[in-house]
């Protein structure tokens, strides 16, 4: 793999130098606070046990007039609550706005040794990755924080798309990326109004009937295409994907429907924008204990991982074993 162009270079002595290895943590939810509402960031030390990352949400959906509540809110709220294992993550407003300044300032300043990932929307291309890898690399040293905080772009424009393989692979910081539905639709004037999952007219029509009957309908995937390059791109550049928002609430099926072809596909999880999409993320990226066990049978009956082997009359062979092995790892993950 090329480095990227401004390879990061720590800034001061001692400063941490980020690597390509990333973490191995389970990050299946990704669930949104608002920081600037005591109500919820109340019930934050109990929601640290729940899922596998907190996200102090700063962007849309948090009013302009609250923008500088919702910054102190989640610093006081990092700085009050033990994380243990739990990934504290912030997602900044956009690099074109007049907040984002005192955002990254004044978190780092404040939480640099707690915040684990700050996730950048609206990301274009590699140009807004690079500011603010200097950017951070310049507070890290200020404030001598003692490991590099990761980046996680949301892929919801146009522009971002086109260049998503250069942002997957565009700094060591680089965690993952996560589709944006809802900006993306816009930026593309996509005729929808819905953040994320199908549309009822995105649909194919099977074939005219000889005798004249109703031929059926077939919804189709609006994302699947931007998931896939999205995959890929961060396949390729070893960092992981992610689905977004659903924003249906009233919908768990269609949620559930939606997460699972994107972990069918490669992702590692998805936004939970409300407290029940915890359970269903919880349940989607977590392998299924049958499939599992399939898995565990081909490892066993390949313990070199490689040849040809039959079970239960289906081929095995090198391939099939790092399918199962993808699968097996997963698993281990969630056991703990
Ligand atoms: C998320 O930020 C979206 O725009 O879907
Ligand atoms: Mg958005």
């Amino acid at each position: 793999m090329k480095l990227p162009r401004n390879f990061f270079k720590p800034l001061a002595a001692g400063a941490p130098a980020p690597t390509r290895e990333l973490p191995v943590r389970l990050e299946r939810m990704i669930h949104f606070v608002p920081p600037h509402i005591e109500k919820v960031t109340a019930k934050v030390p109990q929601l640290a046990r729940e899922v596998d990352v907190v996200l102090g949400n700063l962007e849309d959906a948090i009013p302009a007039d609250a923008k500088k509540a919702a910054r102190d809110g989640f610093i006081a709220m990092a700085k009050a609550t033990d994380f243990g294992t739990t990934g504290l993550w912030t997602r900044i407003n956009a690099l074109n706005s007049p907040w984002v300044l005192d955002d990254i300032t004044e978190l780092v300043a404040a939480i640099g040794n707690k915040l684990d990932v700050i996730m950048l929307p609206k990301v274009d291309g590699v140009w807004d990755i690079h500011y603010l890898d200097q950017l951070l690399a310049q507070l890290e040293a200020k404030h001598q924080v003692k490991k590099p905080i990761l980046i996680h772009a949301i892929l919801e424009t146009a522009e971002g798309v086109m260049n998503v393989e250069q942002i997957a692979a565009s700094s060591p910081r680089m965690q993952g990326i996560s589709l944006g539905p809802a900006d993306l639709a816009a930026s593309r004037a996509m005729k929808t109004t819905r953040v994320g999952g199908g549309h009822p007219e995105y649909k194919v029509l099977a074939d005219a009937k000889a005798d004249g009957g109703a031929r059926a309908a077939y919804q189709q995937d609006l994302w699947h295409y931007t998931l896939g390059k999205m995959v890929d791109a961060c396949a390729a550049a070893g960092i992981k994907p992610f689905y977004g928002p659903f924003g249906d609430f009233s919908d768990p099926e269609g949620c559930e429907v939606q997460f699972r072809n994107a972990f069918l596909m490669g992702c590692a999880g998805a936004w939970s924008l409300h407290p029940t999409q915890v359970a269903i993320a919880k349940r989607v990226y977590s392998p299924d204990p049958d499939e599992v066990a399939f898995a565990k049978k081909i490892l066993d009956a390949m313990p070199d991982g490689t040849g040809a082997v039959m079970i239960d009359g289906k081929m095995q062979d090198d391939a099939t074993w790092k399918q199962a092995k993808v699968v097996v790892d997963l698993a281990r993950l969630v056991a703990g």
